[in-house]
């Protein structure tokens, strides 16, 4: 196992899973799902389902991770169950394939720093073409994930978690100067009451599924890159603690995020707040024009950083997702790891570029698939999105909590946490999380996975 690597210590593995867990998800896609699903409603739901539901998922998929020191595939396995396995393959395709459309928003991302950078503010109403434009944000598409790559093929301690340990705290000052500013302008009130102010008549199934989606997405749940994550973590540690953080950090980045977000839409609609579920390109229209009117020197500065941030955000995101098919076969197939990154980045490239060309550059990934009973056709990257997010996340969740009960059994997974937590055995947490993986979760996240599938791909609601 020696030559797999591993975080130097606790805050290491700490900081790296935050900068896993706080990306693309936290700035750019929670405020648009808040903002689709009517506000403050979606934001209820979707703290629920971080602390109840996803925090004993986030447990015990590190426990795995550590227990057998192993990607996820290989995980179960050697747990002893070989026919888990396909849950661990299940969740490195879905790892695969959101790293593909991903990279292509962090490409966006990234675009929008260097036009930012160029005083270029109207690029915020210009959203759509841009995102058209596929040999430049094909362009930026392909550094990012170079650049992901680089850092991935130098290893878990010296790439990972070096660049975590820099960016993290950076993004988090920026995004509580940026609050700030927002709180002061014209109409800010009635940003903060959309968002903070519960009108439950929103609150339909699919509010509910987007929002179970988004919080799988959000704390990088459901496949299996915590049990990687988790296969570096020393047996000293206590996992609760280290979960407990990193959920923490990633709510509360989200929730700082849309503090940040709805004043501006506020300001910008004159308090109107239409076009707050406008979707994906939320903070590419808003933000530009908000920055814009912090004047030309400020605005280029605050402006090109902030995206920068996010660009910074998004990487540490995207090493975790390409870590995992790295670190399969890397255990499995016995390719070394420097080789094993490169295939993998540019198989995962070349499998994005639907998802680049969705966007209005071809008719048919465009307008790709109507599902039934939906009126309007959906593109293939919110296809690709809408299938790994909100439907194989949360079912991986849901046969995760599955396994550990039923398959590996609670008195394993207890005794694995009780490693780095000496008070660990008959406190409430240990109770708490039996309940929850053995009836909670599954019953919740079953439940509603079967739900959103009749509604999705059968137009079936029932209620
Ligand atoms: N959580 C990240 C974000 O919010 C995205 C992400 C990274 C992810 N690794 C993941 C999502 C693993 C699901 C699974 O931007």
């Amino acid at each position: 196992m020696s030559n797999r690597g591993s975080f130097s210590n606790k805050l290491g593995f700490i900081l790296a899973a935050a900068g896993s867990a706080v990306g693309l998800g936290n700035i750019w896609s929670f405020p648009f799902e808040v903002g689709a699903g009517g506000g403050a409603a979606f934001l209820m739901v979707y703290l629920f389902f971080c602390f109840i539901l996803c925090f004993p998922v986030m447990v015990t998929e590190i426990a795995i991770g550590r227990k057998t020191q192993l990607n996820p595939a290989g995980a179960y396995e050697a747990l002893g169950f070989k026919k888990w396995r396909i849950l661990g393959i299940l969740g490195i395709i879905s790892g695969v394939v959101i790293l593909s459309f991903y990279n292509v928003v962090a490409g966006w991302a990234f675009g929008y720093f260097i036009e930012l950078l160029s005083g270029h503010f109207e690029i915020g109403s210009q959203f759509s073409t841009f995102i058209k434009d596929v040999f430049k944000v094909g362009l930026y598409a392909m550094v990012f994930m170079f650049v992901t790559a680089f850092i991935v093929s130098k290893g878990v301690s010296g790439g990972i978690e070096r660049a975590s340990k820099i960016l993290m705290p950076t993004l988090i000052t920026m995004i509580l100067g940026l609050v700030f500013y927002s709180l002061t302008l014209d109409h800010a009130f009635e940003g903060i009451k959309f968002y903070l102010v519960p009108d439950f008549s929103e609150l339909t199934l699919s509010v509910m599924g987007n929002a179970m989606g988004q919080a799988f997405f959000s704390l990088s749940l459901g496949m299996g890159a915590l049990i990687t994550y988790g296969s570096y973590v020393g047996k000293n540690d206590n996992i609760v603690t280290s979960a407990a953080f990193i959920t923490l950090a990633d709510v509360g980045i989200a929730f700082i995020a849309g503090l940040m977000m709805f004043p501006m839409v506020a300001y910008l609609t004159n308090g109107t707040m239409e076009g707050a579920g406008q979707g994906a390109g939320l903070i590419f229209t808003v933000l530009p024009g908000a920055f814009e009117s912090l004047g030309p020197l400020l605005g280029v500065v605050i402006g090109s950083l902030f995206f920068l941030l996010l660009s910074f955000a998004a990487l540490t995101s995207t090493v975790s997702l390409l870590e995992v098919p790295v670190a399969y076969i890397v255990d499995e197939k016995g390719i070394k790891r420097r080789r094993a990154v490169w295939i993998m980045a540019t198989i995962i490239f070349v499998l994005g570029i639907p998802s680049l060309l969705s966007n209005g550059y071809s008719g048919f990934f465009t307008s790709f698939i109507t599902y039934v009973g939906a009126e309007n056709a959906t593109s293939f990257m919110d296809f690709a999105q809408n299938v790994a997010n909100d439907t194989f996340l949360p079912l991986g969740g849901c046969l995760i909590s599955i396994f550990a009960a039923y398959a590996w059994k609670t008195q394993n997974l207890n005794a694995e946490i009780a490693l780095g937590y000496p008070n660990y055995m008959g406190s409430f947490i240990q109770k708490y999380l039996n309940f929850a993986v053995t009836i909670l979760c599954p019953l919740v996240l079953g439940t509603m996975f079967l739900l959103t599938l009749l509604q999705t791909f059968f137009g079936v609601t029932l209620f």
